[in-house]
């Protein structure tokens, strides 16, 4: 067997939204190494709500550019989870170009913790953290056949009891935590509904990892309640009170570690399950 039949994800195709950079760039490359095609998806545009940018066109060609340099294919479009129709092109392109699709991870997502347009932010958090995954799963499942893997991000925001009901974060961070609680509920029961198609279903639940998500002021603010305008330097003071680890956040290689096992047969029998990447966040209690 030549090196590449080793591969573990070779001769598979494995689409994945927010592939622009952070999470969802590091899923393309290391599963691009494991020898997949990719079908890259993201917004490249910041919605109003947000107080943070998201990923930009030069981000999602750098994601391309990257998936090459390792020797595979891949087709990148721009598209927005929140519109069914995006991702159904998207799908589109992919298969009429790579033939097949094994593995969908709906990744892309947004926190807009103390965004200025409140009640903007709960609606497009919910529609992009929770409504575009069911899209990303609907647009992907007609293409999905037995041994396919479907891998969801959540967060352990969503797995924090009270969280949800906190006034302090906002109609931002509550979209969030409610969209990803949602999340881990939904994978254990469209789990069930598709295991007999053999066809499996599993969320990653990260806590802090060192993307722009994390980054930004909203967030610093949630960590730094006692300052009024906290940097990078004050928010890293904090983050490590989060995990039980002593770590400020995980990268997002840590999660991509999982994301590929769980797309790969050596997970064949692994589904509805919600599993955490989280330097034992939750063993802490919340
Ligand atoms: N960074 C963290 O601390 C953390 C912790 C737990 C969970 N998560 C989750 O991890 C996932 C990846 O986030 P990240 O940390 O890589 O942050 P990120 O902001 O770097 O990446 C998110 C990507 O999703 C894209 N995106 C946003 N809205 C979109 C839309 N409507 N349609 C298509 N693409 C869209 C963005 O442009 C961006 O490229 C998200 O679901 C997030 O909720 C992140």
């Amino acid at each position: 067997m030549s090196g590449t039949e080793t591969k573990r994800m070779h001769g598979k195709v494995a689409l994945i939204t927010g592939a622009a950079r952070g999470q969802g760039r590091a899923h393309a490359l290391r599963l691009a190494e494991e020898g997949a095609d990719i079908i890259a998806v993201d917004i490249c545009e910041t919605p109003d709500s947000m107080n943070y940018p998201l990923a930009t066109d030069e981000d999602l060609a750098q994601t391309v550019k990257g998936v090459e340099a390792l020797g595979r294919r891949i087709v990148a479009r721009k598209g927005d989870v929140r519109i069914k129709a995006d991702l159904v092109a998207t799908v589109e392109a992919g298969l009429a170009e790579l033939g097949r699709l094994d593995v969908v991870v709906a990744n892309a997502g947004v926190t807009a913790m103390n965004s200025p347009t409140l009640l903007q932010a709960f609606v497009d958090g919910v529609e992009i953290d929770l409504v575009g995954v069911l899209h990303t799963v609907s647009a992907t499942l007609p293409h999905l056949t037995a041994g396919a893997s479907i891998i969801i991000t959540g967060s352990t925001a969503g797995l924090m009891k009270g969280l949800v009901d906190n006034p302090k974060i906002g109609p931002g961070g509550a979209a969030y935590a409610w969209s990803k609680r949602t999340l881990a509920s939904y994978v254990e029961s469209i789990a069930l509904q598709l295991a007999p198609s053999m066809i499996r279903v599993n969320a990653v639940h990260p806590t802090n990892t060192n993307t722009a998500l994390l980054h930004n002021d909203d967030i610093y603010r949630a960590f730094r309640p006692d300052l009024k305008q906290p940097t990078r330097e004050d928010a890293m003071l904090a983050f490590p009170a989060m995990q039980a680890m002593p770590i400020p956040y995980v990268e997002p290689e840590d999660i991509s570690a999982l994301v590929a096992f769980l797309a790969s047969d050596e997970s064949r029998y692994m589904t509805g399950l919600n599993l955490r990447v989280d330097a034992g966040a939750m063993l802490k209690g919340s």
